[in-house]
């Protein structure tokens, strides 16, 4: 292992990660008690986390330890914790007016950031945005908004994907079985098809020579058989799956799909809550393959945290009637404040730097891959990054105890990491880690493969 510069050193108060006391300390444990009598326990802790303050990419918990922090609260403080021009603005704002609903009354922050939405997302002709509160409600509006305009019924999602838990939202999801089990009839219309997952090809074909079977898959066997096109609203697509594992799909896979969806006046909806503003390394992932969506889904990072979900599409698609959809909270004038901050602060350097970052750390994650077995792949773009944990690189046999093994032993040394798909560690950290950052983080992945292989 090359000798790195990592947090990890100099004087005590200032190190990250610093482990005073294994957690969770007896604070936490505490905290945990509490909070299983009272709180829903249908959400998915998997290590007792239990947060005093954050900032940056350190987060320190209520018996003092400090962690590394390459969650950003699952890919949403792009800008890191508590960033100061944000914590500025959210204050001012809130000193001003908190809310007083966007739906029915008029205030500049949501028309400031509707009009920088139209201009940052993808595709020259004038957009028009609906604000709401998280991501799921995004897709839920993209989802209306698709049937509302094609007045057709069906929509077609990917296997893998992950759009949300509310009912419209859930119906797109495929990602694990326990999100939906109980919970149907979900809305009908929805039909899964393949995603372009190579790495693990249903079709069990090699890219390029399958020539996009995934795709072609759509036109002459679903539109064939199962679902007639003319009456498809929709094609909605994560342009990397995220909770499916971090999963890329090869270049030409979007460019077909976007023009499939065009020869058959199907709309295309990019779910962009989890790739996009700047996570990838542009503003938003579809730009990577030159693809403009007809509608675009935005949540997570847009606002540093504060809960906001955004559907952008073209003034064209984006023309229903008063009172069709709206909400009470959507476009709050904090979040709003807060998400002007944040775009300018992605535009300054973070996009750039979870570009250069990212690829950093793709090219270092990849050298641990040729020392570490459980490594079966290394993939991802910008700050979106996933190592698959396999037993055997050839059958590709899931090592799913050692993945959740490896998580919960880099928390208990300072390194706060989250799992995706069912054998995938992923790894979003805020958009503005430093080189020495990113260096403490593979320190301490390495040092945990050995273990966990050792072992
Ligand atoms: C791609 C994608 N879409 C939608 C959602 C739902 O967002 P939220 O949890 O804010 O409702 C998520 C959340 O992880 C996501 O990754």
């Amino acid at each position: 292992m090359p000798k790195r510069k990592s947090g990890n050193r100099g004087p005590v108060r200032s190190r990250v990660p610093y482990i005073k006391i294994v957690p969770p300390g007896p604070k936490a444990r505490a905290w945990v008690n509490r909070d299983e009598q009272v709180l829903s326990q249908s959400v998915t802790r998997i290590y007792p986390l239990v947060i005093e303050k954050a900032r940056g990419a350190m987060v320190e918990d209520v018996d003092g330890n400090r962690y590394l922090d390459f969650t950003a609260g699952i890919a949403v403080v792009a800008t890191g914790h508590s960033h100061p021009e944000v914590v500025k603005a959210i204050c001012e704002q809130a000193a001003r007016f908190v809310h007083m609903s966007g739906t029915d009354f008029y205030y500049p922050a949501q028309v400031k950031l509707a009009e920088i939405m139209d201009r940052i997302t993808p595709g020259k002709s004038p957009k028009r945005t609906f604000f709401s509160n998280s991501g799921t409600e995004a897709v839920e509006a993209a989802f209306k908004l698709a049937r509302y305009q094609t007045r057709r019924p069906l929509m077609i999602a990917f296997q893998g994907a992950f759009h949300g838990r509310t009912m419209g939202a859930l119906s797109l999801t495929a990602s694990k079985a326990v999100q939906r089990r109980h919970f149907s009839p979900l809305v009908p219309g929805v039909t899964h098809v393949p995603y372009a997952s190579c790495y693990r090809c249903p079709y069990g074909l090699t890219y390029p020579s399958c020539k996009m079977h995934c795709v072609n898959i759509i036109r002459d066997w679903y539109f064939k058989s199962l679902v007639p096109p003319e009456d498809v609203a929709a094609i909605v697509v994560e342009p990397i799956q995220g909770e499916g594992g971090v999963i890329v799909p090869p270049p030409e896979f979007l460019p077909m799909l976007a023009d499939m969806a065009k020869e058959f006046g199907i709309l295309l909806i990019a779910d962009e809550v989890q790739t996009g503003m700047g996570r990838t390394g542009k503003m938003f992932a579809v730009e990577h393959w030159n693809v403009q969506p007809d509608i675009i889904a935005v949540g997570k990072g847009i606002a540093s945290g504060l809960p906001m979900g955004a559907t952008v599409a073209s003034t064209d698609v984006m023309s229903w009637q008063a009172g069709s959809h709206a909400n009470t909270f959507g476009g709050n004038p904090v979040a709003c404040e807060s998400a002007l901050v944040t775009i300018e602060l992605l535009q300054r350097n973070l996009v750039a730097n979870a570009a250069k970052l990212g690829a950093y750390l793709l090219q270092e994650l990849a050298k641990l891959k040729d020392r570490h077995r459980l490594i079966g792949d290394v993939r991802g773009k910008g700050l979106l990054i996933g190592i698959e944990c396999v037993r055997d690189r050839e059958t590709k046999e899931m090592a799913i105890q050692e993945r959740n093994d490896i998580i919960q032993r880099c928390f208990r040394k300072g390194l706060l990491l989250l799992g995706c798909g069912q054998n995938v560690i992923r790894i979003v950290p805020p958009l503005l880690i430093t080189r020495r950052e990113a260096d403490t983080a593979l320190e301490i992945l390495d040092a945990v493969f050995t273990d966990v292989e050792g072992g």
